[in-house]
């Protein structure tokens, strides 16, 4: 597709597909599926559409340029990041600043005037990317924290477009918010967009209040909650409106695989692989942080000290996926999960069963069905999520009505997800409590909980999600 051509654009920090290149240097391309290439998939192929985004290496050559590439009927524009970049714009201000700011600052975020520098300059080359390559009056999307200055520098580069952004990750209080020495740039920058849309009303209420605040923008009064979907800003002579929008996955994909006999046949076998114990548990996360492993690993080895749970019997998955790993908090994780693992089988595993079964790498997708299918329990402990998709997936994965889903109450999942067994990941022994209800529900309790859960994961995809937020972005007449 010529420069200028593209309809619909979406524009983060990833692109669908990574590349590699092989040792003879010939350059392949492998997909990183995500629910959100998913939903949009169809829509970029009805649409000429266009992904913006980087292709997940370093590339120091300043030679390569960004020459677009078309896989599988999507047009895929890479935007090059150098070793620089990812140390200052990905690992620094994306990841070491904004992330552990955003997540109620769970770590120490890290304030730095050249991190920031490269946030901007990043920022300015996706926006010139996508300017290159959107068409009049198209419609682009912009996703997530670490592109929050795309909407405004865009909109200064074509006025013509029409401009949605949405924040995959909490958008925080602003006490919290007030510490980032660069606040009023970003609200500005987000404030660029037509619609700019959170996964929780209480994201989209912070975001009004801290653009009245520091910008003194005027904004609606009324809440953006369950009836009342929008509060607006107002913005020069533009109007931007701010609304709650949960995402989810593809429902209908998972329920149908994990009813299949394949993944019922892998999950018998990886119980059998397991001793066949009469209670499975399964973590599954990126190594991340913010998704409290170390709450749940702490709250087991207590049971397990207390003979409440059966060593015997009784075993813990955790698959753990490698993030960010030059990043130092999340090496001193790793460490520090590791450490816990060792600890909870050196005391209570045997042999040939280790009470606690941790992989750090991911697995394929249909590997990953069965192990929630295989698991009795479901634990989602974390300390911070803006949604957590693997609550949803768990939760698709049980038509049989069996299982149970702990879930911490500081996740975005917890909003839809009530008859789950939400917990304070804080309270070590509240979560300690609900592992152990969850253990021991009747088939009949559990059989409730589920149909509930399930009621409102079925009905709520992810393509619900999209259209929802891109007929309100078509509404807000940008
Ligand atoms: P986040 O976006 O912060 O990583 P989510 O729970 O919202 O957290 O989404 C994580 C996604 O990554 C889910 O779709 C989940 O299935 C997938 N995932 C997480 N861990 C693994 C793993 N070890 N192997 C394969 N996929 C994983
Ligand atoms: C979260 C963020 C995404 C990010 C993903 C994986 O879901 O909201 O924007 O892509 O984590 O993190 P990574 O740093 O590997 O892209």
């Amino acid at each position: 597709m010529a420069d200028g051509a593209a309809e619909f654009v979406v524009v983060a920090n990833r692109l669908p597909v990574d590349q590699a290149t092989e040792p003879d240097g010939s350059v392949t391309w492998t997909r990183s599926p995500g629910g959100l290439v998913t939903a949009l998939e169809p829509l970029l192929r009805r649409r000429r559409g266009a992904w913006v985004g980087w292709p997940g290496i370093a590339q120091d050559d300043t030679d390569v340029i960004d020459e677009p590439v078309q896989l599988e009927d999507i047009e895929m524009r890479p935007v090059r990041l150098n070793t620089d970049d990812l140390v200052e714009y990905y690992e620094g201000f994306s990841n070491a600043t904004l992330w552990p700011l955003y997540h109620d600052v769970v770590v120490k975020p890290q304030y730095h005037r050249v991190w920031w520098d490269r946030y901007l300059a990043v920022n300015r080359r996706f926006a010139e990317a996508t300017a290159r390559c959107a068409g009049p009056g198209a419609t682009v999307w912009v996703q997530d924290y670490q592109l929050q200055l795309v909407p405004k520098m865009l909109r200064e580069l074509r006025p013509d477009l029409t401009i949605g952004f949405f924040m995959h990750i909490p958008f925080p209080p602003v006490e919290l918010f007030m510490q980032l020495p660069w606040r009023t740039e970003i609200i500005e920058g987000l404030l660029g967009a037509d619609l700019v849309g959170f996964h929780l009303p209480g994201g989209a209420q912070n975001f009004i209040i801290l653009a009245r605040k520091l910008l003194d923008a005027e904004t609606s009064r009324g809440s953006v909650g369950v009836r009342n979907r929008f509060g607006v800003v107002q913005n020069g002579d533009r109007a931007v409106k701010v609304g709650a929008f949960p995402i989810s996955i593809d429902s209908a994909d998972l329920d149908r695989l994990s009813r299949g006999r394949e993944a019922r046949r892998r999950a018998r076998t990886l119980r059998a692989e397991l001793g066949n114990p009469s209670k499975v548990l399964l973590g599954v996360d990126r190594l991340d942080y913010t998704k409290g492993i170390d709450v749940r690993l702490r709250a087991f080895a207590e049971l397990l000290e207390e003979g409440r749970v059966d060593p015997a019997d009784t075993v813990l998955i955790q698959l753990a996926t490698p993030s960010r790993e030059r990043v130092d908090a999340y090496r001193l994780l790793r460490a520090e999960i590791e450490r816990q693992v060792g600890r909870i089988n050196g005391d209570f595993g045997s042999v040939a069963h280790p009470v606690v079964s941790y992989l750090h790498r991911p697995v394929p997708r249909e590997d990953l069905i069965s192990f929630y299918v295989a698991a009795d329990v479901m634990l989602v402990t974390a300390q911070r999520d803006g949604m957590n998709l693997v609550a949803k997936e768990y939760v698709a994965c049980h038509g049989d009505l069996g299982g149970a889903l702990v879930l911490s109450e500081f996740t975005g999942a917890a909003a839809e997800l009530r008859q789950s067994y939400l917990v304070n990941p804080h309270d070590t022994e509240g979560v300690k409590d609900a592992i152990e209800a969850a253990l021991n529900q009747t088939p009949e309790e559990g059989r409730a909980r589920m149909r509930a859960l399930r009621r409102q994961v079925l009905t709520h995809d992810v393509d619900r999600w999209a259209m929802a937020f891109l007929s309100a972005l078509d509404r807000s007449g940008g």
